[in-house]
C-alpha cells in the first residue's frame, strides 16, 4: 500500500517537482509573489529554506510522487504556514488530508494569510480548524486557535 508521508525536504532532490507547483499559474495567482520565476532563483530561494532555523519545507508524498507541500515560516509565537497541491491531484482531498494531517502531528499556532479570492484555501483552512481572524489588506488571516 502506497502511504501518504511527510518529508522535511533537506536537499535539493525534489527541487524541480517543488517548482513545477509553484509555477503552476494558480499557484502564482494566489501567492504573494505573483510573477513568474527562474528555476535558479527558485533554487537559491530552495537553498536559503534548507540552511534556515526558522524555515521550513514538508513535502507530501505518496510513494515516489509529490502530492502537494508545506512552507513553514518561524515567527516569535506563531508559525506562518502557507501550502500548495500539485495541479493534477487538486481536488481529490489531498489538500484537507495534508493540512489535516500536518497539524495533528505537529500541534502549533498557525497563521495563514490567503488572498481574499482564493476561496478554496479559504475553505480548505477553515475545514483543517483554522479560524477567521483578521482582514489586512487583499488578505484574511486565518489563526489555529
Ligand atoms: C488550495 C489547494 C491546496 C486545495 O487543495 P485540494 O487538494 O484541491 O483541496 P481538497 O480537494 O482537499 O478540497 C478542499 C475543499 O475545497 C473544495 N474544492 C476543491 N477544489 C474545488 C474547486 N475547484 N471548486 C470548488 N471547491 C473546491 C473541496 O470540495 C473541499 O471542500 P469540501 O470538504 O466541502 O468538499 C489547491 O487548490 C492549490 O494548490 N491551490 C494553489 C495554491 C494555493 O492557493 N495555496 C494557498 C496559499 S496560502
Amino acid at each position: 500500500m502506497n502511504k501518504l508521508v511527510f518529508k522535511k525536504v533537506n536537499s535539493l532532490s525534489f527541487a524541480k517537482e517543488i517548482y513545477e507547483i509553484s509555477i503552476d499559474p494558480v499557484s502564482l495567482k494566489f501567492s504573494k509573489n505573483t510573477k513568474k520565476f527562474s528555476f535558479s532563483s527558485h533554487l537559491k530561494w530552495l537553498k536559503k529554506i534548507i540552511s534556515s532555523k526558522k524555515n521550513n519545507i514538508f513535502l507530501f508524498k505518496k510513494h515516489r510522487k509529490i502530492i502537494g507541500f508545506i512552507i513553514l515560516k518561524k515567527k516569535i509565537k506563531f508559525y506562518y504556514l502557507s501550502w500548495a497541491i500539485n495541479p493534477k491531484l487538486r481536488g481529490f482531498s489531498y489538500g484537507k488530508k495534508m493540512l489535516r494531517s500536518f497539524i495533528k502531528r505537529h500541534p502549533r499556532k498557525y497563521i495563514a494569510e490567503i488572498k481574499d479570492n482564493n476561496y478554496i484555501s479559504k475553505k480548505l483552512c477553515l475545514k483543517c480548524g483554522f479560524k477567521f481572524l483578521k482582514k489586512r489588506k487583499k488578505y484574511n488571516v486565518y489563526s489555529t486557535n
